[in-house]
């Protein structure tokens, strides 16, 4: 799995044969250059969920709830929810949280609409948590997040990613449950894995946490063509004779 906010990215993410593509509220920090995900809106999450949908052929396409679109009532969800499934044309929708978002998951699940949900060091609640650090080292956390985890499962939930938990406890909570997990710096026993995608292409270049693999130096390759260009420019080189008319 990994994320897509626009149609260029998301048409040849789709094309290499990635299984699943999440339109993340990561659009938030990588698209819109906020410090977290809490300010991005619904029609955001809309606009970006179009342009993905619009490039792909064949992966299976979720969209994020963002934050406020799903906290405060099931029926507030149930409505954020149908509105990306008909605006949209997404697959999914997913919901961070255990326990406190388990009601909004159900009554979405109830119309029809699969949910997946995201537990461990979930962004929408960084004011709560105060640090980006690995969640659920302690046991009491960890105990929580197994209890929600199936809890989700329960629910209906057919999948869960698991963000910035100790490995074992992934492999622990992945070999308890039916549905499958992706992890996100949570080990390599999950299901399945998801990174953010400009982070494992290089394009971010302020954001290095241990568990993002960087496959690309994009911004570098972008920070030469781009120079290369305005040489090019400069000293009249561009456009030659075969790129005029
Ligand atoms: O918003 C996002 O990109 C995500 C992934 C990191 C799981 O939720």
């Amino acid at each position: 799995m990994l994320t897509a906010y626009d149609y260029t990215l998301a048409r040849i993410i789709d094309a290499a044969g990635t299984d699943v593509i999440l339109v993340g509220d990561s659009a938030s920090n990588v698209m819109a250059g906020h410090e977290t995900t809490l300010p991005i809106t619904l029609d955001h999450m809309i606009y970006h969920a179009q342009c993905v949908v619009r490039a792909v052929k064949r992966a299976l396409v979720i969209v994020d709830l963002p934050f406020g679109s799903y906290q405060s009532d099931s029926r507030k969800a149930l409505h954020s929810a149908i509105r990306v499934m008909k605006e949209t044309g997404a697959h999914a929708v997913k919901v961070e949280g255990g326990s406190q978002s388990a009601q909004a998951a159900e009554r979405i699940l109830e119309a029809g609409i699969p949910v997946m949900g995201h537990l461990g060091l979930t962004p929408q609640s960084i004011y709560r948590f105060g640090t980006y650090k690995v969640r659920a080292r302690e046991e009491e956390e960890a105990a929580r997040l197994r209890a929600d985890a199936r809890l989700l499962e329960r629910t209906g939930c057919f999948g869960v990613v698991l963000e910035k938990i100790p490995a074992r406890l992934a492999e622990e909570v992945t070999a308890s449950l039916s549905i499958p997990t992706i992890g996100i710096g949570a080990g390599r026993a999950c299901d399945g894995q998801v990174l953010v995608t400009h982070d494992a292409l290089g394009l971010t270049t302020d954001f290095s946490p241990r568990f993002v693999r960087r496959y690309a130096s994009l911004a570098e390759t972008i920070t030469q063509c781009v120079r290369a260009y305005a040489d090019d420019v400069r000293e009249r080189r561009f456009p030659g004779a075969s790129e005029s008319y």
